[in-house]
């Protein structure tokens, strides 16, 4: 089976490119079979949940072509069916942006109800009700979301919760509805402001994006675009958890630093150096971390994908923090495997304690979900000795070449697939 084996200590230097923002991908490329012209995607990551999402893309009619490996043409005028098959749909949470998608230009979407991290409960209900209102009669069968719409039509939509899914949904839906829609407590996230540029990138008329109220005025048709996708911020801040945690001096380029505020807020509360450039930023670790606290929160808040990463370093830091998680009520499962490399966390309800430890052990793990995948991959870097991580298909869900941008900092890490392919590495590093 295919793991990552890290040998722990060394401290990361150098420069690291970010790739395109996963999440706001998904969106845009929900969003490009909104029109029958030619859309160009340019800086999309090449990562398992992408690729799924175009072969998805296709089989339902659609051409994709891959021009290299950041960049997809789709033309969308082939589309013959307005289902999405299960198989692919099953594997990503992001399979409800072809409901939006697909009601928005076809006025009908059936759709298997999404997989994805195992992280909470996830309920698409604020999707279903923005459908309802927009005069989409929803049904769910065996499993599957039906919308289907005469004409779809304008409204004003109040989000109960702060949700990125819904919000996102909901603008590529009314992007075609007649009328001027309103998305009340909506999202703010930067993937939201991303797939908002792209539909109007492509003629539709999306205003506030960015902030709690957007409004949306129906056009009647989207025409082709080349559209460039935002860096990816949850990357780009999960290195730069990798630099702190390493005692590293690492330079994370091809970033949006605006987006990075609350990440780099911790980071100097935990006692590291963070420079701002245009395009990137700069984290120095020297000393030992500094506790301190963390609530996850909707955009500019602290992200939940930060969460673990956060936690990995707290874990190593002096004195007794608290991380509060109240996105997800299910996002700590992680902290066991943690455990196994000598962290010190009690878990209550949506609340970590952690006592800091001076140092991981390294131990055989597995990631139960991408971002804390990803979080447990920083932790073996910060290990004495070996650690192996197993179930590492879903780190790839949303990292490109994680082992070699890492390695390209001086990491100690691999991917391997056999007992062989381990015994190899440990010789090689010593
Ligand atoms: C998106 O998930 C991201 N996924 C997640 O990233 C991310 O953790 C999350 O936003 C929060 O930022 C994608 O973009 C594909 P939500 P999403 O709707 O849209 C509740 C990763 O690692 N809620 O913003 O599913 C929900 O239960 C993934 O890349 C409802 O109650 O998240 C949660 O508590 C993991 N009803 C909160 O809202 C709804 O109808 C926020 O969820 C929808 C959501």
């Amino acid at each position: 089976m295919e793991q990552y084996i890290i040998k722990g200590g060394m401290p990361l230097a150098g420069e690291v490119n970010i790739a395109g923002a996963k999440n706001a991908a998904l969106g845009i490329l929900a969003a490009s079979i909104m029109t029958d012209e030619t859309v160009t995607i340019e800086n999309l990551p090449d990562v398992s949940d992408i690729n799924v999402f175009l072969q998805a893309i296709e089989s339902i009619g659609a051409k994709v072509e891959r021009i290299d490996r950041h960049t997809a043409k789709i033309n969308a005028s082939t589309v013959d069916q307005h289902e999405v098959e299960e198989g692919y749909m099953k594997k990503i949470r992001a399979s409800y942006y072809m409901l939006g998608a697909l009601l928005g230009k076809y006025k009908e979407a059936k759709v298997v109800l999404p997989g994805g991290c195992k992280i909470g409960a996830r309920p698409i209900d604020q999707h279903l009700k923005g459908f309802r209102a927009l005069g989409g009669d929803v049904k769910i069968e065996h499993g599957s979301v039906k919308v289907k719409a005469e004409r779809l039509h304008s409204n004003d939509i109040y989000l109960d919760v702060v949700t990125v899914g819904a919000t996102i949904n909901i603008m590529l839906a009314a992007a075609l509805a007649d009328g001027k829609t309103t998305i009340e407590n909506a999202a703010k996230e930067p993937h939201v402001v991303d797939v908002a540029n792209f539909l109007n990138s492509m003629g539709a008329n999306i205003k506030g994006a960015g902030t709690d109220l957007i409004r949306i005025k129906g056009v009647e048709r989207l025409h082709g675009t080349t559209y460039s996708v935002i860096p990816d911020q949850i990357e780009a801040g999960t290195f730069m958890f990798a630099s702190a945690v390493t005692k590293g001096d690492v330079i994370v380029k091809n970033v949006i630093p605006k987006h990075l505020e609350s990440i780099t807020a911790k980071l100097i509360e935990m006692g590291c150096e963070v420079e701002e450039f245009d395009d990137a930023v700069r984290v120095v670790s020297k000393d030992r971390l500094k506790k301190t606290n963390i609530k996850t929160l909707p955009y500019p808040g602290f992200p939940t994908d930060m969460q673990p990463q956060g936690v990995v370093a707290l874990a190593l830091a002096e004195g007794v923090s608290i991380v509060t998680e109240s996105i997800f009520e299910n996002r700590f499962k992680y902290v066991d495997e943690l455990a196994r490399m000598g962290s010190n966390i009690k878990v209550e309800g949506n609340t970590a304690i952690i006592e800091g430890v001076e140092k991981y052990m390294g131990a055989s793990i597995s990631a139960p979900d991408l971002r804390a995948g990803a979080a447990l991959v920083i932790a073996g870097l910060a290990a004495d000795g070996f650690t192996s991580i197993e179930d590492i298909h879903y780190i790839e869900r949303g990292y490109e070449d994680l082992p070699e941008k890492l390695s390209s900092l001086g990491a100690l890490i691999e991917k391997v697939s056999d007992e062989k392919e381990i015994q190899k590495f440990k010789l090689k590093v010593g």
